[in-house]
């Protein structure tokens, strides 16, 4: 199957009550990583590319040819979308140009009718394309990649006026951050989450900040029409603390241990089993 829009894969998730996993990629590892252990669970995945992962890794179109390549050298049969995520507005018209299957535009940070304006208008241009769009409405907390949101709990009737552009899914803040999350967070805010999956017409919801939400929270979630769930942080703190034992043993010292192919496999392994995980959690294991 060849890399496609989010869209499909989200209706039935949202349809059969699990969630599809956005798991954010920050080079080769993550995507041969990722890739892999998707055909063998046979679980459709998005692969979600931040502005900031994408110039990483050589710009847009790098990243594209690369999943593509990727894709084909494995024989990969499972659903995988490309998704641009927290894009701005030049952002996204980039992303869509070199050829990404999904975007988020991020206009959270405007003022809402520009928000609202915007969001208009790259779900047309996508639409034109066959490109899903994501939209945000409250800011997600916390920091991914230079874009800093203050954690702003979403209006329900800006959410509303969002998900009437035909938006394909839907990122309401509901107390959820990037990163690790604090000792006193208070947990997402469910109230908010069923209030927008009602007034939104079932829209498809996202859930960001997915790394160390507690697994009952998650399953909620999902339970109130979270059909994507975005993972980053947990696979990079796995592929620096593996990274770091392999170090730390002195097995870089050892042979041809310092071989790249050799001291990132640790890494790569460890992002699988979070990967692993994550995807039994969300019950999206088989759903290809
Ligand atoms: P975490 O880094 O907290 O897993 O969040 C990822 C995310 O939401 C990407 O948009």
């Amino acid at each position: 199957m060849a890399v496609v829009s989010a869209r499909e894969m989200l209706l039935k998730a949202h349809k059969e009550g699990y969630g599809v996993a956005q798991i954010n990629i920050n080079n080769l590892e993550w995507i041969k990583a990722t890739l892999e252990v998707v055909e063998e669970l046979n679980a459709p995945v998005i692969l979600g590319v931040s502005e900031g992962a994408s110039k990483y890794m050589g710009g847009y179109k790098n990243v594209i040819g690369m999943v593509k390549e990727v894709h084909d050298f494995l024989n990969i049969t499972v659903p995988v979308a490309v998704h641009l995520d927290h894009g701005t507005y030049e952002g996204a018209k980039k992303a869509l140009e070199a050829g990404y299957t999904s975007i988020m535009f991020d206009g959270s940070h405007y003022p809402f009718e520009e928000n609202l304006e915007k969001t208009k208008e790259i779900v047309k241009l996508c639409h034109s394309k066959g490109v899903s769009v994501e939209a945000e409405v409250g800011s997600i907390g916390g920091e991914e990649d230079g874009v800093i949101g203050g954690g702003e709990i979403a209006d329900p009737e800006e959410c509303r006026r969002i998900s009437e552009t035909g938006v394909d899914m839907f990122a309401a803040g509901i107390g959820n951050i990037h990163g690790m999350y604090p000792e006193n967070w208070k947990g997402l805010n469910f109230e908010v989450l069923k209030k927008v999956q009602d007034v939104t017409g079932g829209v498809p919801l996202v859930l960001h900040g997915g790394s160390g939400i507690p697994n009952e929270m998650v399953r909620k979630a999902i339970s109130l029409g979270v059909s994507k769930i975005n993972v980053n942080t947990e696979c990079q703190l796995a592929f620096a603390k593996a990274t770091r034992e392999y170090i730390e043993k002195g097995l870089d010292k050892k042979g041809k241990g310092f071989d790249p192919r050799k001291l990132l496999k640790p890494g790569s392994e460890a992002i699988k089993e979070v990967i692993k995980t994550k995807f039994k959690l969300f019950g999206s294991t088989g759903k290809a």
